[in-house]
């Protein structure tokens, strides 16, 4: 059953704050420095929504739009712990490093595991984005429901440190339906999953709250690993966490595609340690991305089946909302459909859905504020 299903292709990252012709950027830097003293910065001045994802991080200023949407990682100096890199440079990086450079993922399964390089993360985000000392605008960060109320806290400090006024924290699963334009303030019941990198969140929203929830942390990357494991262990072949993502993104699926064909992968022999090929086939990536596959759409049936019977009967006719980069793998809005007997649709924008919701929830953050302190538990 294919009908009730949209799909979207995946979308290309959109420039960055900077971009631009050298001459564009010469005048525009005269420009900050011809004003200084009036304007401290004549980039941002309004408040800004962060979706500081496991895989990517995404930068929404108000009236504005998107301004910058990278990969979360960062390249340093082990030995001065100075930041080298940040978002695609230093995902070109990532495995390519020499022995004192390291490209690392700050975050991991949705929460901080670096606070350090996190805060200096953040903090390179932020100036990127216009945030100087004399220019701290509040910062809306989307995070996790799973997160701990110690993983918030870490969150909310290194936002502070980095530069920010005031930091206020949504959940991700009300950023991504507002984001998705459903109308959760109706009394009407409806229905989000999220697939990130690291975390997979669904919930069920009616009259503005969340009726029913359930997030794992499993995602996109436990789609690359379980790749990595099964050629490890079926060809004694050792691959990267890139190359892993390739395999996935050209050839991986969750369920039979038309047009599927074999890859030719690149890594080093366990045993001999010299580099070997081999040709994986897309049923073999298949049945090693299930496992995960299937802990996402188990716990999706859940939630759906914690909902009360009219909000799933709303749900029923209405579909569930997919969105975050995950769902991108080929057949999971067919997968989820079966699983759960309801109609799927794939966002439009499934990896930018989180923060233009956020960013939708900048123009009355005064209002809403109470709702942010929720996720501040
Ligand atoms: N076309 C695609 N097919 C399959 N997977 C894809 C595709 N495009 C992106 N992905 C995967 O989506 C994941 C990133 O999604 P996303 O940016 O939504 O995660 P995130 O928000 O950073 O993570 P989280 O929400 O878990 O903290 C990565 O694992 C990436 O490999
Ligand atoms: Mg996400």
């Amino acid at each position: 059953m294919r009908s009730g299903l949209v799909r979207s292709p995946s979308c290309p990252h959109p420039g960055t704050v900077g971009s631009g012709t050298g001459a564009a950027r010469r005048s525009r830097g005269r420009f900050c420095f011809a004003f200084a003293f009036l304007v401290p910065c004549a980039v941002a001045r309004g408040d800004l929504a962060i979706d500081l994802g496991t895989a990517n991080t995404l930068v929404y200023a108000k009236g504005r739009g998107i301004v910058l949407n990278e990969p979360t990682v960062v390249a340093y100096n082990t030995r001065t712990r100075q930041v080298l890199a940040m978002g695609q440079e230093a995902w070109q990086m990532i495995g390519r490093t020499p022995g004192y450079i390291v490209a690392v993922r700050p975050m991991r399964q949705g929460a901080i595991t670096d606070f350090d390089i996190a805060e200096r993360m953040l903090r390179n985000i932020l100036q990127r984005c216009g945030v100087t000392k004399f220019n701290r605008p509040r910062v809306l960060v989307c995070v996790p429901s799973a997160l701990t109320a110690v993983e918030r806290r870490a969150v909310k400090e290194a936002a502070r440190r980095a530069g920010a006024g005031a930091v206020y924290l949504m959940e991700q699963p009300m950023a991504a339906a507002i984001g998705a334009g459903l109308a959760v303030h109706e009394p009407q019941g409806s229905m989000v999953v999220d697939i990130g990198g690291g975390t997979a969140e669904m919930a069920v929203f009616s009259l503005g709250g969340v009726v029913a929830l359930r997030a794992i942390r499993c995602g996109g990357f436990d789609f690359d690993g379980a790749i990595q494991a099964y050629v490890r262990s079926r060809y004694a072949l050792a691959i990267g966490e890139r190359t892993a993502e390739w395999v996935k993104l050209a050839i991986g699926s969750a369920y039979p595609y038309t047009g599927e064909r074999e890859a030719p992968v690149r890594g080093r022999d366990v045993s001999t340690g010299l580099p070997r090929t081999i040709v994986l086939t897309p049923e073999e990536v298949r049945a090693a991305v299930e496992d995960a596959v299937q802990q996402i759409l188990s716990t999706a049936v859940t939630c759906l089946a914690e909902a009360p019977p009219e909000l799933a009967q709303d749900i029923m006719f209405d579909g569930i909302h997919l969105v975050g980069g995950g769902s991108l793998l080929r057949g999971v809005t067919q997968r989820l459909a079966n699983a759960t007997a309801v109609p799927v649709h794939l966002v439009d924008l499934p990896l930018e859905c989180v923060v233009m919701g956020a960013g939708r929830c900048l123009e009355s953050l005064d209002q809403l504020r109470p709702v942010f302190a929720q996720a501040d538990r």
